[in-house]
């Protein structure tokens, strides 16, 4: 077999990108990368070393002093920042209002987008995040965008106990100078709002599928 490939899920948050991705490494095999893991776990150190994750130039320094490990356990992937799993922590409420500043330091997105592309040295992925068909894998044929309504996405975040305003992430993320929130060239949107997870799921595959994914068909 020549190379891996990748399937690109993109889009606001809470739309359900973690969900829908989960669901199709499940039923296809992939490893199934959460790249926002990343850029929480990177966050979550900023905050436990003591930078303000407002100054960028702080993070920046700050991340030169960060070991990522990034790996495959079946078909989830694993992370560890500087030896650690911080596990939960990674969706507390101090996490969720620092995150999309922290991710829109330069220097920290060049250095997740290369670990990021490095799954592919050993896997097929599904991985979501927010610019994976825009600058993680601009060249993959497989590109979903999943949207949902902003009430419905607040309510769903908020039904899961967390602490979270997605208005303001998504602000952030789509306002930011590299690599900001945007439908990939190419991408299909999915608007999650209607469905279940199910359907969602059913969706996805018929898109996969006019993009030219070669799906077996389930066992009867
Ligand atoms: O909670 P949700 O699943 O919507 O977010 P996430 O995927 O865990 O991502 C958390 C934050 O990481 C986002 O709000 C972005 O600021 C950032 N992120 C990013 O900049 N690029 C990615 N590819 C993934 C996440
Ligand atoms: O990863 P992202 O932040 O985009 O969303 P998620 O954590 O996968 O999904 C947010 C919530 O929406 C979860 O509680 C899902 O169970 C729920 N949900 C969904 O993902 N898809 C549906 N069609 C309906 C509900």
């Amino acid at each position: 077999k020549v190379g891996h490939f990748a399937i690109a899920i993109d889009g606001p948050a809470a739309s359900g990108k973690s969900t829908l991705a989960r669901e199709l490494a499940q039923r296809l095999g992939l490893v199934m990368v959460n790249s926002g893991a990343m850029y929480r776990a990177v966050t979550w150190q900023v905050m436990q070393a003591g930078v303000d994750p407002e100054n960028p130039a702080a993070v920046a320094e700050a991340l030169e002093h960060m070991v990522l490990d990034c790996g495959v356990d079946g078909l989830d992937s694993t992370l560890t920042i500087n030896g650690v799993d911080p596990g939960e922590a990674l969706r507390s409420s101090e996490v969720n209002a620092h995150v999309s500043q922290v991710s829109a330091v330069p220097e920290v997105r060049r250095k997740l987008v290369e670990l990021q592309r490095s799954y592919l040295d050993h896997s097929d992925v599904v991985m979501e995040g927010r610019d994976i068909g825009t600058a993680v894998f601009p060249e993959t044929p497989y590109k979903i965008y999943v949207d949902a309504d902003p009430a419905v996405r607040q309510e769903r975040r908020c039904a899961a106990g967390e602490v979270d305003s997605v208005s303001d992430r998504d602000r952030r993320d789509s306002q930011r100078q590299t690599d900001p929130l945007r439908v990939a060239d190419g991408a299909r949107v999915l608007d999650n709002s209607g469905h279940t997870v199910e359907s969602a799921v059913e969706e996805a595959l018929v898109i996969l599928r006019e993009q030219g994914l070669e799906i077996p068909l389930l066992e009867p």
